[in-house]
């Protein structure tokens, strides 16, 4: 077991609706700190470089143009095994597929807005984690 970071981020549909402190609890009450967090409304090129692993997607620019709809809330959570953690606390990123009690079931809207993003190995972690935050933003 190892005490990891990951990268969250609360998306429009969810800031929208002020579900941030709603969400912000699922994390807290499953043992994962938030040791970073910001509100900011991304531009389409800040979304576009954050999204370019997905490029090639027929859903690319829908979806970079979905999370500048809106503010969203980055943040870094750390925990046991914050990135695998996450992902559960998370559900399946379509709400229809997702178990009861994740936060994508519970408050997804769509494949689209689906209220979370976190990242998905600890490598991505680093990365994305890297987009947002430099080392003085993230206190743990
Ligand atoms: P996220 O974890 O933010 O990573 C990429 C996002 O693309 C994903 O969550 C979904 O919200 C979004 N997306 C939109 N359409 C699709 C789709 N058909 N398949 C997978 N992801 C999709």
């Amino acid at each position: 077991m190892a005490i990891e970071q990951t990268l969250s981020i609360i998306k429009p549909d969810a800031t929208r609706r002020n579900l941030t402190g709603a969400i912000n609890e699922r994390f807290e009450s499953r043992g994962l700190k938030i040791v970073a967090q910001k509100r900011i409304h991304l531009t389409l090129s800040q979304a576009q470089k954050f999204y370019d692993v997905h490029k090639e997607r027929a859903f690319y620019d829908d979806l970079c143009k979905y999370m500048t709809s809106g503010p969203v809330v980055v943040q870094v959570l750390q925990g046991e095994q914050a990135v695998t953690a996450n992902r559960s606390i998370m559900g399946a990123t379509n709400p229809a597929n997702a178990d009861d009690g994740t936060i994508r079931k519970d408050f997804g809207e769509s494949v689209e807005a689906n209220s979370v993003h976190g990242s998905d190995s600890t490598e991505n972690a680093k990365l994305e984690i890297n987009f947002f935050f430099a080392d003085i933003d993230i206190v743990t």
